[in-house]
């Protein structure tokens, strides 16, 4: 189907306000995304917006649903997603850590049996395995911080910013799995059939 412009898939959540003000500052005018809160897909002048949960939107790029979007590296990992990755951008900024309850003693050691409560089930199995242990991975959606805390795991994988949940919960930080920001992403097909349209938005974003 032939189309104008291109369609772009934002993450929603923690990333969404300084997505639209870097949008605004290459030039794209977010007011009606703004006003339009609680609507998904938003028509600009030769753009389409899609407004999506965080963890879908490298699946919505792979698939050509979007030809691009902006979302966390957490996300992107997190996905294993066959997608182009061109352009880190300067916001979105923490951690994938792991953590335990503040004076619980964690073994690394390889062949270790480790409960793990995470988000992040294949980012966190990888961490683990490739340290030749054995993890138990017990998926949660949300405040994954209480796990440790209540007995359900021995450590948690999960996201951290300002490390003020980490803090208020009697936790420590053990290791840092890795440095996550916002990163602009891409369908490998729209890369090559839209490309002036890909590089010209890639292009104002990096400015
Ligand atoms: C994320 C993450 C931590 C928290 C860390 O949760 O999972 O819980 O933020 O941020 P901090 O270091 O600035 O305290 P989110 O707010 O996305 O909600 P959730 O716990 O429901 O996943």
């Amino acid at each position: 189907m032939a189309r104008k412009g291109i369609i772009l898939a934002l993450a929603k959540g923690r990333i969404f306000n300084d997505t639209l003000e870097l949008l605004k500052k290459s030039g794209i005018s977010t007011d009606k995304i703004k006003k339009k809160s609680r609507e998904l897909i938003f028509k600009l002048d030769g753009l389409t917006i899609l407004s999506c949960k965080p963890s879908d939107v490298p699946k919505y790029v792979e698939l050509g649903a979007a030809d691009c979007g902006i979302v966390g590296s957490d996300c992107i990992s997190e996905s294993q997603c066959d997608i182009y990755e061109p352009i880190g951008l300067n916001f979105g900024l923490c951690k994938m850590i792991v953590a335990a309850k503040k004076g619980e003693k964690i073994e690394f050691k390889a062949g270790k049996e480790i409960k793990v409560a995470t988000k992040y089930p294949k980012i966190a199995s990888e961490y683990f395995i490739r340290r030749k242990m054995s993890p138990e991975i017990i998926y949660l959606n949300g405040s994954v911080e209480l796990a440790p805390l209540i007995g359900l795991s021995d450590v948690i994988v999960d996201i951290t910013e300002t490390g003020e949940t980490i803090r208020k919960n009697n936790l420590k930080v053990i290791d840092t799995v890795m440095n996550i920001s916002a990163k602009f992403i891409v369908n490998k097909t729209s890369y090559r059939t839209l490309f002036k349209h890909i590089q010209s938005l890639s292009s104002s974003l990096k400015k």
